[in-house]
């Protein structure tokens, strides 16, 4: 059998059993284009964490990583969620500990604490609210605190604090696709396509975010690119998004700011792992009662705003 043939013999069974199993498919906007093509609803992590919540269906399987995984366990207690790449983790989410969230609090008992949603749970239960990429501007703005505690990622931390008269203080952690894209990246494909808008996530650097036109979320970005006047753009975010550009504004044109922008995390999950945990029903995600309780608090705190 030829591969072409192969994957059509793989989407079939797929959706041969998410019926059988009443199962919904969510796919982050990084995973590989296969994956894109059979999931349910293909977003960003906001969008996912809200379909998460109202999908009605048994069965819930997470193409993404594990903190997403357990986000949707969180909101969903009574419902089977799979995450076919057991071993797709975001390095970024275990750059802080709830040990460390602890020390934080004690250090700045009066300062709130907001987890962006690539975290473990254990953190998401130490924390007030959790926040995403297209919201965390939004979600600060709504504290009372005047002292914000925000983890992990510094370089979200440090764009949120520009538009807020709050002190932040960022917990020291990244993302390593974003945070190795350089201004000589920019430089470079700039001067090969010098009318394109430079669109770039938040998770960047504070160099290269202010030499873009706009910052988004991923799902923020697509967003744009098809209703922008613009007709040329370049993609500051890992490129697995280029899928979704490519499906939802086919008449525009999109270049990858770094082609390295890869999250190996992210491209672990492939059809026949999807395939294999509809048949199988693992492998599968579980949250303690006690920490998804906790956790839950600071994540429906998060949707409500
Ligand atoms: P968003 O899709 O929410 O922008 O998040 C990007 C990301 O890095 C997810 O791991
Ligand atoms: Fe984590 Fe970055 Fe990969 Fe997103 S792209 S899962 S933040 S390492």
């Amino acid at each position: 059998m030829n591969e072409s043939n192969m994957t059509e013999t793989l989407q079939d069974r797929i959706l041969q059993l998410k019926e059988k199993r009443n199962a919904t498919i969510l796919a982050h906007n990084y995973q590989v284009p296969e994956v894109q093509d059979i999931a349910d609803i293909v977003g960003d992590s906001l969008e996912l964490a809200r379909a998460a919540r109202s999908v009605e269906c048994d069965v819930v399987v997470f193409c993404g990583v594990d903190f997403m995984a357990e986000t949707a366990c969180i909101l969903n207690p009574e419902k089977t969620v799979l995450l076919p790449a057991e071993d797709a983790c975001c390095p970024m989410a275990s750059m802080i500990t709830a040990d460390e969230v602890r020390m934080l609090r004690r250090r700045f008992p009066d300062a709130a604490v907001v987890s962006y949603v690539n975290t473990t749970a254990e953190v998401k239960a130490e924390s007030d609210i959790c926040c995403t990429s297209s919201n965390a501007i939004k979600i600060v703005g709504s504290l009372e605190q005047e002292q914000v505690i925000f983890l992990p990622d510094k370089n979200l931390a440090n764009y949120v604090a520009r538009f807020s008269s709050k002190e932040i203080l960022p917990w020291q952690g990244f993302c390593f696709v974003h945070d190795r894209i350089t201004t000589d990246d920019v430089m470079k494909v700039h001067s090969a396509h010098p009318d394109a808008k430079l669109l770039v996530h938040p998770e960047c650097r504070a160099e290269v975010i202010d030499l873009a036109d706009h910052i988004f979320s991923t799902s923020g970005m697509i967003k744009h690119v098809c209703s922008a006047p613009d007709k040329e753009f370049i993609i500051g975010t890992e490129i697995g998004i280029l899928h979704q550009l490519e499906r939802k504004c086919p008449d525009k044109k999109c270049y990858p700011l770094s082609s390295q922008a890869v999250c190996t995390n992210m491209k672990r999950t492939d059809l026949a792992r999807v395939c294999e945990s509809l048949e199988l029903l693992k492998p599968r995600r579980t949250v303690p009662e006690e920490i998804a309780n906790r956790a839950r608090k600071a994540i429906k705190r998060m949707l409500a705003v």
